[in-house]
């Protein structure tokens, strides 16, 4: 196949919609539900693009500058730390074009941005075991330079 050229960089509010298609993509994807919606996004997403609360979306766009990969993040103080880190909320790539390094380039702009912003931590949360592509997953992150922390339990208050 021959080298794809990415972009990659802040989404813009004109993006607003691509990106929301692209998180509703990746819930689809890992739910197996292709019904899943998340109401409220469109808002959710105008208020990381604008970096509310130290949100923040980078995208990756292909030379017709579509928007072919997503990384949602939030920063947040930890004590534990006595600082500031990121949090990977959300990370996708169109599944026409996996495999060509199109995720790491995203990692690899996060870090950019985190140096910039003086952050030295990010964390990430991988779908289950249960998820048939969670080896690959897992694989992929070991190599853009995470380690393995431990599981992460989470509880739905109504
Ligand atoms: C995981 C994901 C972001 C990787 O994007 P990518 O651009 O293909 O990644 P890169 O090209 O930089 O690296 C390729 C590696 O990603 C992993 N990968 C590729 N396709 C994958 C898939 N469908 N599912 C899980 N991991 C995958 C593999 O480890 C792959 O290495 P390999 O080609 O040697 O097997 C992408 O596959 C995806 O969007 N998956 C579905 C959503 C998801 O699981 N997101 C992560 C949530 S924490």
């Amino acid at each position: 196949m021959p080298p794809l050229i990415f972009e990659t960089g802040p989404a813009k509010p004109a993006e607003a919609d691509a990106v929301a298609a692209a998180v509703t993509a990746l819930l689809r994807e890992l739910r197996a539900d292709p019904g899943h919606t998340i109401p409220g996004i469109g808002a959710a997403v105008a208020d990381a693009i604008a970096g509310k609360d130290g949100s923040g979306v980078l995208v990756a766009r292909d030379e017709q500058r579509r928007v072919v990969g997503v990384l949602g993040y939030t920063t947040q103080i930890a004590l534990r730390l006595a600082a500031p880190y990121r949090l990977v909320q959300e990370l996708w790539v169109d599944p026409g074009l996996r495999s060509r390094g199109v995720a790491a380039q995203l990692l690899a702009e996060l870090d950019a941005a985190c140096a910039a912003d003086g952050i030295r931590r990010v964390e990430v949360c991988l779908p289950g075991p249960h998820v048939a592509t969670f080896p690959r997953t897992l694989a992929f992150y070991e190599r853009s330079g995470f380690r393995v922390l431990g599981p992460r339990v989470i509880k739905d208050l109504t």
